[in-house]
């Protein structure tokens, strides 16, 4: 360090130094000018942006900033736009749910699709708590997510179950069942249920046919949707525990929603057909997507329609110009001769065109052209049919 003298005379440096050969060293120049425009017009717009947005702290709140500008706000905005374009975007497809039977929109892909997957979200706020978010269900609220119904899964009856809501009665302690009897005959329901793997005694068989259970179970135990009188022959529990003997015990002795008995197995479904919770439209979806979780009653193909033979037509008629007289009955005198050539001509078309030409009435133009394309009609699918002669 004896030198202290500055290699670079001249040149503006604060004579630092960062090598040993004195190369690499610090110079005080100015930025350059873009450099500094660059920092005003980054200052001008901090002020305007801490003016227009919330920004400065100022004891326990903050300065709202002249926009009225917020995070709430632009979501909610943003959550109003995505609405409108869904309404907008989808109009047409909810409109066709609402003209469409539950039929069709099972049949149609795109309804089908559409109803599923706006009705899950429909089905996690209003079913769900119930019969568990897939259908699953969950204890004392029935599976809908199989082929096992209570009251029928065919569409109209899941769209009266939504709509008017079940609630299934079974009296307690039927014919005045003891305690011992009601535990022989969950037994024995229990086993039977098992199928090839249960071992029932056919003794007790005996209570299941005169303690009256066979009214509403039916004789083969398979139940009745009418009443809907669960399937005892199947191990499918509605009223699921995890002691289900405990839990068949208990059905027996005190019922189901039976209004005097504390310990009744308790069996509602909601009335949702005369609430404002769900519209039609939503009704419908909820339908189809119940219908589709499984287990629904498959719908068949739609009723063939006779029309589709009018849509090809051999002798395609002539169509008028505009409504004026004169292209109204030039038409008809087309479309007539065409009857001629076919041979398929109504007595009357010629007389009625003569005498709209004598009137200069377009009614009576139209009507006989109305008459020459319904004969040219009946000449095209004469010709369809077979066999032809
Ligand atoms: C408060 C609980 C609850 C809610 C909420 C509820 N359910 Fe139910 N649901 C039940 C009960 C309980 C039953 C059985 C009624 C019975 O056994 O008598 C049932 C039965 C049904 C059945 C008949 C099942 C069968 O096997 O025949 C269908 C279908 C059904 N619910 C659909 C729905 C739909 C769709 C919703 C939503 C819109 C819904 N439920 C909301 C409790 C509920
Ligand atoms: C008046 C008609 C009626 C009679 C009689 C009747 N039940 Fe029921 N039972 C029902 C109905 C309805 C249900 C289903 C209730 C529901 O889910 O809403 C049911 C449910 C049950 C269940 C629950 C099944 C499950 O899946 O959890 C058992 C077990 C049962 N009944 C056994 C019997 C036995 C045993 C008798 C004769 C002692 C009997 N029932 C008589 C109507 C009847």
């Amino acid at each position: 360090m004896s030198e202290h003298k500055n290699p670079y005379p001249g040149e503006n440096n604060t004579g630092h130094f960062w090598d040993d050969e004195q190369d690499v060293r610090e110079l005080n120049n100015r930025p350059p000018r873009w450099y500094m425009q660059a920092m005003m017009v980054g200052v001008v717009a901090i002020v305007i942006y801490s003016f227009y947005y919330p920004s400065i702290p100022w004891f326990g709140d903050h300065y709202k900033g002249a926009a009225g500008w917020t995070q709430i706000t632009e979501m909610d905005e943003s959550v109003a736009e995505l609405k409108a374009y869904r309404e907008k975007r989808f109009a047409a497809t909810e409109q066709a749910i609402a003209d469409s039977s539950l039929e069709d929109i099972v049949r149609d892909d795109e309804l089908r699709t559409y109803s599923i997957k706006t009705a899950r979200t429909l089905f996690a706020d209003n079913c769900a708590a119930c019969h568990g978010a897939a259908g699953q269900g969950n204890a004392g609220f029935p599976v809908l997510a199989d082929d096992d119904w209570l009251f029928g899964g065919s569409l109209a009856k899941i769209e009266q179950t939504i709509i008017n809501g079940r609630k299934g009665n079974m009296p307690a302690r039927m014919l005045g069942i003891t305690d011992a009897e009601a535990a022989k005959l969950a037994t024995f329901l229990i086993e039977t249920g098992k199928g090839a793997q249960g071992n029932p005694n056919p003794a007790d068989k005996v209570l299941y046919l005169t303690k009256g259970c066979i009214a509403c179970h039916g004789p083969t135990m398979k139940g009745n949707q009418m009443l809907g009188s669960a399937n005892l022959s199947d191990s499918i529990y509605r009223f699921k525990a995890e002691d289900q003997h405990a839990s068949v015990v208990r059905t027996i002795l005190h019922g189901v929603n039976n209004p005097i008995d504390p310990l009744t197995q308790d069996a509602v479904m909601p009335a949702f057909g005369h609430s404002s919770v769900i519209d039609a439209v939503q009704l419908k979806k909820l339908v189809v997507y119940v219908h589709q979780l499984g287990g629904g009653v498959p719908v068949g193909p739609a009723p063939k329609k006779a029309v589709a033979v009018l849509k090809n037509l051999k002798y395609t008629p002539v169509v008028a110009k505009s409504d004026l007289f004169a292209d109204v009955i030039a038409t008809a005198e087309a479309n007539y001769k065409k009857n001629l050539d076919q041979k398929a001509a109504w007595r009357d078309t010629a007389k009625i065109i003569k005498n709209a030409k004598k009137s200069k009435d377009v009614a009576l133009a139209t009507a006989a052209n109305t008459q020459a394309v319904n004969a040219l009609r009946q000449a095209s699918i004469a010709a369809s049919a077979s066999p032809s002669f």
